[in-house]
């Protein structure tokens, strides 16, 4: 009997509850996901002593990454890299903190274009360069891609963590010239998000062909940057297959079970075309 559930502030809307259902019952395990909200007035300390004592592990997201580390024990190298954590699982009496984002990642993007993993000499090019893209550079850089070059707004921030042998930081207004490098092309920020702005990041041409284009906003599913990627004629990777899969590795952490999540992406799909 697994209990498990989400921290955050707001989530009532949030879909892991019908995710984590759903893998529940897939795995054939009895358990429940609940969401544990705490509001910035709570007593964050006595929320989370009351949490370690309902549940064997728990989601942690906005705004409280990072507030949740002083209160675990130990944190996996994705985590302690950076200093965020999403994924909190208890084992033999210890809290360890985990962040799935870049495996996530990786993962949804395996499952749809394993050639751009397996294959060699791919570049990827991320627009970006916030916690999301933090965890898909070292996601990237982790499973042996070999070029991994950031465009963002700020380019100081990119400068941060960009390891200089293996990337080259660029403006968001420099790429226009060179998308036609890169293999695989990820927006991570949170432009092109419902409510916000329905123009892309950045103008979409210039692709070689073949190249997979990614966006990790996943309301809409179809952002204005993937739309103007179709229209060059790029092969898209979805930004809600990035939450399934990391709750795919959230759900293996806590239960020591994959389970295959490929037939949820069009219900999952389904569910935010309805919202
Ligand atoms: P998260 O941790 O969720 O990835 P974040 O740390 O706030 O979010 O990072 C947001 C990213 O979106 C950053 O790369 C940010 O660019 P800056 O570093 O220049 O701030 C980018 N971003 C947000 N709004 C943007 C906009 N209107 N135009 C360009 N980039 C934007």
């Amino acid at each position: 009997m697994y209990q498990l559930g989400l921290i955050g502030y707001p989530i009532q809307h949030s879909l892991s509850p019908w995710i984590h259902g759903q893998l529940l019952e897939r795995a054939g395990i009895k358990g429940s996901y609940g969401l544990f909200e705490i509001s910035p007035d709570d007593d964050f300390a006595e929320r989370i002593k009351k949490l370690k004592e309902e549940v064997q592990g728990f989601n942690v997201t906005v705004p409280y990454k990072q507030k949740i580390i002083p209160y675990l024990d130990e944190l996996n190298d994705a985590a302690n890299v950076m200093q965020a954590v999403n994924t909190v699982v208890q084992r033999d009496g210890k809290w360890i903190g985990y962040n799935t984002d870049g495996i996530g990642y990786v993962r949804s993007l395996e499952q749809a274009y394993p050639h751009i993993i397996s294959g060699q000499h791919h570049k990827a090019l991320i627009i970006g360069a916030g916690g999301a893209a933090r965890a898909i550079y070292h996601g990237l850089l982790e499973r042996g891609i070999t070029r991994v070059d950031i465009a963002n707004r700020t380019i100081e921030k990119a400068k941060n963590f960009a390891q200089a042998e293996k990337t080259a930081v660029y403006r968001l207004d420099e790429i226009g010239e060179l998308l036609e490098n890169y293999d695989l092309i990820i927006q991570t920020t949170s432009v092109g998000m419902k409510a916000i702005e329905d123009q892309p990041i950045a103008p979409v041409s210039n692709l070689k062909a073949g190249t997979v284009v990614s966006d990790i906003v996943y309301q809409p599913i179809e952002t204005a940057f993937l739309r103007e990627a179709k229209r060059e004629g790029a092969h898209l990777l979805f930004g809600h297959t990035m939450l399934l899969y990391q709750a795919q590795y959230a759900f293996e952490i806590w239960t020591g079970k994959r389970i295959d999540v490929t037939d949820m992406e069009q219900e999952l799909r389904a569910i935010l075309e309805g919202r």
